[in-house]
This record gives structure tokens, sequence and C-alpha cells, in this order.
């Protein structure tokens, strides 16, 4: 099956991208035809600074390809390299209206949390429904705040097919995983680049260990048992553990005498042992930026020639292949 996802270079990417999106990417690679991207057009919704685009789109490679995105088994470019994308989002905002785009929560979300509504940003469906459609994507799998996205692309896609009376869109299945919570950020929202809140595990081990110690916690005292629902430490470190592990991690909590901090410190060599192997990796990866720059180059080919025949069709179905 072919497997489709894309990240923003909109920061460094966290847990909180690893567990809904990155790491199943790499499970897929195992089984699947995987097509991964950085969704550079879309980060420029958020990031104004060029320089600062550029870098976040060379450390976001360096996080997949050290955390196992094989670039010769799976498509891996950035989308911006493939600029055909831009084409069919312009064709298929067509096929939606702008009442339907007003109701996107990402949207409201973001606008309610201080970004500018650009036009960019308002259309921002649009254009991730290219992504998705341009490369015949049967499975995406993206984290729970993506559903919406996923519903409009399977719209557009349903308009446009009918429009021309012909399948030349694949209908794609979104793949969320409807038990697993949005990861909590150390505050207690959901973990995310625009809140500042986030775990980045390729961080130095300093700063790592700062912001596991900057989880929020409630004022139980040491001496006192604490309680693990609606414990962002709980669901965080939880992340990390099987069933027994985590059937532990609830004596911890219930033991007086283990306080916060403990549990805290034993999470930060739990992400460490977690990622070891990663960063190890990472930090030579990033070494040889040129390297990451080619791998990006070849996956920016090997994308653009499925995405050409694609686009070919779409033309020829709506007219302009005059
Ligand atoms: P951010 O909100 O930090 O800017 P992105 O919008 O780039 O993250 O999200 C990339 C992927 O990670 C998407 O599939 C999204 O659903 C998922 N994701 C982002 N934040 C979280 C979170 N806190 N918990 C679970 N999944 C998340
Ligand atoms: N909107 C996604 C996010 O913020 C990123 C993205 C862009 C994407 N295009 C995509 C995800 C296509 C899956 C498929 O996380």
């Amino acid at each position: 099956m072919r497997v489709l996802s894309g990240i923003q270079p909109s920061g460094r990417p966290h847990l909180g991208n690893y567990f809904s999106m990155m790491k199943r990417m790499i499970e897929y690679q195992k089984t699947d035809e995987l097509f991964c991207f950085i969704a550079s057009y879309h980060s420029m919704t958020s990031v104004t600074d060029g320089n600062v685009l550029a870098q976040n789109i060379l450390e976001t490679a360096a996080d997949f390809l050290a955390l196992g995105l094989d670039p010769a088994k799976s498509v891996f470019w950035v989308q911006s390299d493939v600029p055909e994308v831009c084409e069919l989002a312009w064709i298929l905002s067509n096929h939606i209206t702008v009442p339907q785009l007003e109701l996107a929560h990402s949207y409201k979300d973001k606008i309610a949390n201080g970004l500018s509504p650009g036009v960019g940003l308002f259309s921002y469906p649009v254009l991730m429904a290219a992504d998705i459609l341009l490369f015949g994507s049967e499975k995406v799998p993206v984290g729970k705040d993506q559903k919406q996205h996923l519903e409009i692309t399977r719209d557009i896609a349903e308009r446009f097919n009918k429009r021309c009376d012909a399948e030349v869109l694949v209908m794609p299945q979104p793949d969320i995983l409807e038990n697993v919570a949005l990861v909590p950020g150390l505050d207690g929202r959901k973990m995310s680049k625009s809140y500042n809140n986030v775990i980045y595990p390729f961080e130095s081990e300093k700063k790592l260990r700062k912001s596991i110690m900057a989880i929020q916690t409630d004022s139980t005292p040491v001496d006192e048992p604490k309680s693990y629902t609606d414990s962002v430490l709980f669901d965080i470190y939880s992340l990390f553990l099987d069933t027994p592990g985590k059937s532990a991690l609830r004596d911890r909590f219930q033991t007086p005498g283990e306080g916060y901090g403990h549990i805290k410190q034993s999470l930060y060599e739990a992400v460490l042992d977690y990622f070891r192997i990663a960063r190890e990796k990472r930090a030579a990866i990033i070494r040889r930026p040129d390297d990451i720059r080619d791998i990006l180059r070849t996956g920016a080919e090997r994308a653009r020639s499925v995405a050409r025949p694609l686009i070919e069709k779409v033309r020829q179905s709506s007219g302009l292949a005059y």
C-alpha cells in the first residue's frame, strides 16, 4: 500500500510528532511503499525568516534519517522541490468553497493563537489535499488534529472525480490512532512547537533534562501518594513503557516517599536510553549537510517521477491539455 505523510519544518520535531507520526512512518517502511516529505511550503504560514526555514529543513531531515528513515527504500523529499504540488493545489481550490474552509479547526486555532490570518494559512488544507492526491496515496498516518484536513482531502477528491466522471484521484484513507490521546506538553496543553512546551528527543543532555524537570506537577508532598490520573508526567512517561512498565509506574506514583523529582530523573534516563542510537546517528548526520541535500535531491527526483504523470492526467481531465 502507498503510505504518505509530511511534517512541517516549523521547528524541530518533538515527542508528539514522533509518537503520532514519525515512529509509525518508519514502521510502515518495513511493509509498505513509503512517501515521506518535509512540508516546507506549509511552514511558510508560520516561519517568516528564510535562514530559519532553511536550517529547519535540514534539521528535520536529519531527525528522520537518524530515526531510521531509509532513503534507499522510501521516497523522502522536500515539498517545495516538487512544485507540481502548487499547480494541483490551484486546480483543487476550485473544488472546495470558502465556507467549507472557514470551518477548519486548525485555521481557527492558529488565528486564536496569534498567527496572522494569511491567505496561505486559510488555504492550507487545499495544499495538503494536493500533497496527498498528487502521489496517489492510499493511507495517511497523522495525529488526531489532522483528521479534519483528511476529510477535506477526501471531499475534494470525490468532487474532482465526479466532475470529470473518472477515477483520476485515489481516495486516501486516514490512519489515525483514535485511542491514543494527543501527547501533552510540559504545561498539559497539546505538545506543540507553537506553545513552547515541547520535549525534543535530540536536545543536548543538559537541555533535555531541564525540559523534563519543567514538566508541570501538582503540589502533593513527597511523603504522600500521588495521583497518576490527569498527570502530564505520568502520560509522557507512559509513552516509553509497556503494560508491566506502566503498572510499575502507577505503583511508584502511589508509594509515599517517591518525589516527582525522582520520577522525572528516571524519565530523563528512559528518554536518553530510548533515543540513544538515534542520537548518535544524528550527531554524525548533521555534520554532513551536503549528504543530506543529496539525499533530498534524489528523493525529489523520485517523487517528481510519480507526480508528473498524475498532473498530466489532471490537466487532461480538466481541459488544460487543449
Ligand atoms: P506542531 O503542532 O508542533 O506544529 P505539526 O503541526 O508539525 O506539529 O504536526 C506534525 C504531525 O505531528 C501531525 O501528524 C500532527 O498531528 C502530529 N502532532 C503534533 N503535535 C502532536 C501532539 N502533541 N500529539 C500527537 N500528535 C501530534
Ligand atoms: N498539516 C500537517 C501537519 O501540520 C503536515 C502536512 C502537510 C501533511 N501536508 C501533509 C500531513 C500531507 C500528511 C499529509 O502536521
